[in-house]
């Protein structure tokens, strides 16, 4: 039986929260965690753009380090270049988007709070998602890339400062319209900021992500073969990239431990 060796994709550091779900899981895979830094935010990209850089970027990587399965761990992404990505890569392809599905099955006011990046918002992907499976509720979406950059400083180590939480949900939060009970968190950097998100509610608020589905479905495709879980880290360790220099070497050293924390043997540039 062989490694399982896994390519965690992201623009940034959002796909360490798919990460977590995934090795929960599947203990015994090797991951290589990517990060587009070079092209962050994804969010504000044009789709041809996305598409183009994915495909170019992923083959480039994997050429080097080769994988048995790729997790496109962002919604901005998942949303627009998953089509051209299956057609061009022969291993399968796991995406990641928004949780609109879950979120209607829990919510008991019927109002639903999709919290994204202004492309996932904006696409055709995601309106149907709705019109599929939200049905009859009300789905309020606010898009943000604010509150990605947040999720990246937190991560850096920075201190965050609640107020910009509350202005970005100010939408949500002022009488004018039926709070939603339930947010779907529809951009992978922000279940690392459930805590600042939730402390903006008075009242507990359901918060919804596709991580652990995307563990599962993972866990699926790799099969019942997999080895069970190994102590020696060595065998397994997990690698990290990233596509542009840091000018701030304090940062990428904060980043560094981050990831060490995570279970990464290596951040280094790619
Ligand atoms: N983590 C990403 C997502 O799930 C992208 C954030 C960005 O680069 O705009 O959408």
């Amino acid at each position: 039986m062989s490694v399982k060796r896994v390519l965690i994709f992201d623009s940034g550091v959002g796909g360490l929260s798919v990460y977590e779900q995934i090795i929960k899981i599947n203990p015994s895979i090797q991951c290589q965690y990517l990060f587009d830094n070079a092209y962050f935010p994804y969010g504000e990209l044009k789709q041809t753009q996305l598409v183009a850089r994915l495909t170019q970027l992923l083959t480039d990587f994997l050429g080097q380090y080769p994988a048995d399965l790729i997790v496109i761990a962002c919604n901005s992404a998942s949303t627009v270049a998953l089509k051209a990505l299956r057609q061009h890569f022969t291993i399968p392809i796991v995406g990641v988007v928004p949780a609109i599905k879950p979120a209607s099955a829990v919510t008991r006011n019927n109002v639903i709070g999709l919290l994204a990046t202004p492309g996932t918002i904006a696409r055709d992907y995601t309106q149907q998602l709705i019109t599929q499976f939200a049905a009859g509720k009300t789905v309020l979406s606010i898009g943000s890339t604010q509150l990605v950059k947040l999720a990246e400083d937190k991560l850096m180590g920075k201190e965050l400062d609640q107020n910009e939480f509350l202005t970005i949900l100010a939408p949500w939060l002022n009488q004018q319209v039926t709070m939603p009970d339930t947010l779907v968190l529809g951009c992978t950097h922000f279940p690392l900021l459930k805590a600042e998100i939730q402390k903006c509610f008075e009242m507990p608020i359901k918060l919804v992500d596709s991580g652990e589905a995307i563990a599962l479905r993972v866990k699926q495709l790799l099969g019942e073969e997999q080895e069970p879980k190994v102590s020696c880290a060595e065998e397994h360790s997990h690698h990290a990239f990233y596509t542009k220099h840091f000018n701030n070497t304090a940062q990428l050293s904060a980043l560094s431990h981050r990831f060490a924390e995570y279970g990464f043997r290596s951040l280094n540039y790619f």
